[in-house]
């Protein structure tokens, strides 16, 4: 059976969750794989006493990972911007193929990303930065691949839906918003949790992913949960509303549409039941209808899920002879619709 070799850069949650459901599960990874997925180095500046790494190399450097030629695939689990950029770029750059966690860089840096590993003829994976543990970027560039997408609207931050949940039973905002810390639900940063950026980061990848447009971050209209007050959320419930904080992309004359903001969705609507760390996210296709993917939006193994998701569907390329074309967020390059994110209009739907 061929090997195909793991490099991880980052033992955090999601990176700590990755190393140990690649090694729990590993028989039946490689019986989908269809060939054997091995974790050949870990690079991470945070030593963990929980995980075993046993006679596997490793060190403090991410650069160890690329440089390393036994690698196939380099998996960024370190977040943030600049050192994941120069890391993914440099795999790239390296014959690499790329799986990441990370959105913000995604939704920030990824045109640019793309465009190197369209040109190096590798891939980049990214399911794991959006809806954490839920397969909603597979769903939408595979299960959904025959349909024309008009909108899509969902709960894309677990710690702003773990806080609004926590909040209608009366808990107060920060001590909320610490447990989900404790929990490893929250960003490093969780201004980007409770200001909407973690969400909009994550609209943005589904957006282009759905539309075939580029990447547009900055474009989208982002607000988050933090001057929502029990008030708010009580006076909500006895109109018959929820208060959710979503995520709305949608198709309009001449461009698209992304907004991030809570809204006040009817209690007997699907997407008001949703609660606690879960996210869940309704696409409209024309020829399906609507279709909703729920399930854990954060935590370590959740996420691990969908990392290593990517894993074997990269592990199934190499073993295809290599990338050939490479889809840009589920488009070929030249199909790329250059729509541009308009300024949100108010609507009530
Ligand atoms: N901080 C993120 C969230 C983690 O709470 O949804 C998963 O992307």
């Amino acid at each position: 059976m061929k090997e195909v070799r793991v490099g991880i850069c980052g033992l955090g949650t999601v990176g700590g969750g990755t190393f140990n459901v690649l090694a729990r599960n590993a028989g039946l990874i490689s019986g989908r794989a269809g060939c054997s997925i091995r974790t050949a180095r870990v690079a991470t500046r945070t030593w963990r006493d929980d995980i075993d790494l046993g006679d596997i190399p490793f060190s403090t450097d991410i650069m160890d990972v690329v440089n390393d030629p036994d690698v196939d695939i380099v998996v960024e689990l370190i977040g943030g911007y600049e050192a994941a950029l120069e890391l993914v770029l440099a795999a790239i750059a390296g014959g690499k193929h790329v799986v990441t966690a990370n959105k913000a860089l995604i939704a920030v840096h990824g045109n640019e990303i793309f465009e190197a590993a369209d040109k190096a003829g590798v891939v980049v994976a990214y399911e794991a930065g959006v809806a954490g543990g839920i397969p909603v970027i597979k769903a939408i560039r595979e299960g959904l691949a025959a349909n024309r997408i008009d909108w899509l609207a969902g709960i894309i931050n677990g710690t702003g839906n773990f806080i609004l949940t926590e909040m209608r039973k009366g808990r107060a905002f920060n001590e909320v918003l610490q447990e989900a810390q404790d929990l490893g639900y929250a960003e490093a940063d969780p201004t980007f949790d409770v200001e909407g950026v973690d969400a909009a980061h994550k609209l943005t990848i589904m957006a282009s992913a759905s539309f075939g447009v580029p990447l547009q971050f900055e474009r989208a209209y982002t607000e988050g949960i933090s001057r929502l007050t029990p008030y708010d959320i009580a006076h909500a419930e006895l109109l018959g509303y929820r208060v959710k904080h979503l995520g709305i992309a949608r198709r309009r004359e001449g461009g698209i549409e992304l907004r991030v903001h809570p809204t006040l969705v009817p209690r007997s609507h699907l997407i008001a039941q949703v609660d606690g760390v879960l996210n869940a996210v309704l696409v409209d296709g024309d020829a399906v209808g609507q279709t909703m993917y729920y399930g854990p939006g954060a935590g370590d193994e959740a996420t691990a899920s969908a990392v290593i998701a990517d894993i074997v569907d990269v592990a199934r390329t190499i073993q295809g002879g290599g990338a050939g074309r490479v889809p840009y967020l589920g488009f070929a390059p030249d199909a790329i619709e250059n729509l541009e994110v308009l300024p949100m209009e108010f609507t009530q739907s």
